[in-house]
C-alpha cells in the first residue's frame, strides 16, 4: 500500500501543531510532530550534561543513543533509552539550545530517518521546517504556513513558554543543513488573522486542490464562524441593515445550511439594488469584503467605504489592480463578495457576465458560493429613489469544490470565461 504524506512547514509558533493534529483527527492520518524529535534529542544531550556547542561529544552520545519513534492512535510518541521525555520538551533550556542541536548534520540524518520510516507504515501528516524540502520532497501536499512575528511572540507567551521565537527563526533560516525554506510546491498560508477553524478549513481547500484523497462523507470541512468581532462602524451598518430588511422586507433566507461560515469564500451574486451588498453581509456574523465603484472613495467615502472592507473598482474597463487585490484577499482567508455581472439589472433579469470572477475564482482557488437575490429590484430598482416594501429572498446553493483537474483547465482566458459560465448557471439555476 501506498502511504500518504502532507507536509506542513513553517517558522517557529506559527501553529503547524494544531492544523497538523486537526487534519490528523479529520483525515484519518498519524500526526508527527518532527520538532519533538528534535526537542527529545536536545533533552538528552542537556540531560547528560554534554555541552551542545561541543558537536562532536554531542555525535558521540547520540550514536549510543536508541530512539524510538511509533505513534499511538493519530499522535507520534518517541523513546530515548527507553524514556518518554514528553514532560520536558518544552522548558526554556530546550527552547534556547534545540536550534544548535538541529543544526548539526548527523543528528538531522538519523532522525530525517525515522521520519521518512513512518510512511513505511501509516499516513502521516508531519510538520517541522524541512518536511516539504527534504524529508517528503516529493509529496504533492504541502502547506507552508506563516504568522506576524508580533501574533508568533503573542501566542507562545499566551502558552506561557520562555522562548525567543525570533532568534530561534533567524537560526532555522540560515543553517547550513536543511534551512528553514518554502519547498517546491508549496501552497503558502498566512494565520495570522485566523482562527483555528479558519486555518484548518483554509488547509482543507489547498489540500483538496493538491489532489488530496480526501474522505468521502467525513464532516471535514469546519464550518464554525470566527468569532472576530466586527468593527464599530460596520457593526452599526450591519445592524440597521439587518433590522430593516427583516421588518421591512420580510427577508428570507433558504439554503441556509449551504453557507461556507469559515475560511475563504468567493460569494457570487446576482446584482439587483443597492440594497445588496449589506444583503449579503447579513449572511455573516464576521465582516466580509465588498466591491465598490472608484468614484465613490471621494469626501466622506474616502472614509466610509474602507470601513466596508470595499475594494475600489473601475468599472469603466477591466480593473486588473482590483481584482488582484480579490485575489489578496482571498489568500488572506477573506469572504469577498462579487457580483459577477458587474452593475444593477436595469430589468430585474440576471444579465451578461463579465469574465472577471472566473479569473478570481481560478487564480484565488476557494470555494465559490453562488447566491441569488430576488425582490430587491422591485423593492429599490436602478434608476428610482422610491422603496417599496416588497419581499426580499435569498438563496443560497451549494458551494462549488473545484478538484485539481478542474483548476488545470481553468488556468487560462478561456478557462476563466468557462468558469464565469459555470458560476453564473449556478446562479441562475437557484
Ligand atoms: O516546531 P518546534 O518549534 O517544536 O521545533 C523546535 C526546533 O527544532 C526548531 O527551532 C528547529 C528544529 N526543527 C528542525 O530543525 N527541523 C524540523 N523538521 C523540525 C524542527
Amino acid at each position: 500500500m501506498t502511504y500518504h504524506a502532507i507536509a506542513i512547514d513553517g517558522p517557529a509558533a506559527s501553529g503547524k501543531s494544531t492544523l497538523a493534529q486537526t487534519l490528523a483527527e479529520r483525515l484519518g492520518l498519524v500526526m508527527v510532530n518532527s520538532g519533538a524529535m528534535y526537542r527529545a534529542v536536545t533533552w538528552k544531550i542537556l540531560t547528560e550534561q554534554v555541552d551542545p556547542a561541543d558537536t562532536e561529544s554531542v555525535i558521540r552520545l547520540l550514536n549510543i543513543t536508541d530512539i524510538r519513534c511509533g505513534h499511538e492512535g493519530n499522535v507520534s510518541t518517541i523513546r530515548i533509552d527507553g524514556i518518554d521525555p514528553s514532560p520536558f520538551l518544552r522548558k526554556p533550556e530546550i527552547n534556547a539550545n534545540v536550534s544548535t542541536i538541529s543544526a548539526i548534520p548527523q543528528v538531522r540524518d538519523r532522525l530525517v530517518a525515522l521520519q521518512r520510516d513512518y510512511l513505511n507504515r501509516t499516513h502521516v501528516v508531519m510538520e517541522g521546517r524541512d518536511i516539504g524540502s527534504v524529508v517528503f520532497p516529493n509529496t504533492a501536499y504541502k502547506i507552508y504556513i506563516d504568522a506576524d512575528p508580533s501574533v508568533r511572540d503573542a501566542r507562545r507567551s499566551d502558552d506561557g513558554e520562555i522562548d525567543s521565537v525570533s532568534k530561534r527563526d533567524a537560526d532555522d533560516s540560515s543553517r547550513k543543513t536543511a534551512p528553514l525554506m518554502v519547498a517546491d510546491g508549496a501552497a503558502i498560508l498566512d494565520t495570522s488573522d485566523l482562527d483555528v477553524s479558519g486555518v484548518v478549513a483554509a488547509a482543507i481547500q489547498i489540500l483538496g486542490r493538491q489532489g488530496f484523497p480526501m474522505p468521502q462523507n467525513a464532516p471535514i470541512l469546519p464550518n464554525e464562524e470566527p468569532s472576530t468581532p466586527m468593527r464599530w462602524i460596520y457593526w452599526l451598518c450591519w445592524m440597521s441593515f439587518g433590522a430593516a430588511y427583516r421588518t421591512l422586507f420580510g427577508l428570507r433566507i433558504i439554503g441556509d445550511e449551504n453557507l461556507i461560515k469559515a475560511g475563504p469564500v468567493l460569494i457570487a451574486s446576482n446584482h439587483q439594488s443597492f440594497l445588496d451588498p449589506p444583503l449579503i453581509g447579513n449572511l455573516y456574523k464576521t465582516e466580509i469584503v465588498y466591491f465598490a465603484r472608484k468614484t465613490l472613495f471621494s469626501g466622506i467615502g474616502a472614509w466610509f467605504y474602507p470601513q466596508w472592507n470595499a475594494i475600489p473598482i473601475d468599472q469603466e474597463k477591466p480593473d486588473t489592480s482590483s481584482m488582484k487585490s480579490a485575489i489578496r484577499k482571498l489568500k488572506e482567508g477573506w469572504r469577498v463578495l462579487v457580483f459577477p455581472e458587474g452593475q444593477r439589472t436595469f430589468d430585474g433579469k440576471i444579465s451578461e457576465a463579465a469574465p472577471g470572477i472566473g479569473m478570481i475564482a481560478a487564480k484565488a482557488g476557494v470555494p465559490i458560493q453562488p447566491v441569488r437575490i430576488f425582490g430587491a429590484y422591485k423593492a429599490l430598482p436602478r434608476g428610482s429613489g422610491k422603496i417599496s416594501l416588497s419581499r426580499i429572498t435569498v438563496k443560497v446553493g451549494p458551494p462549488i469544490l473545484l478538484s485539481a483537474e478542474e483548476f488545470k483547465v481553468y488556468s487560462n482566458k478561456e478557462g476563466y470565461l468557462a468558469l464565469t459560465e459555470r458560476i453564473m448557471m449556478a446562479i441562475k439555476a437557484l
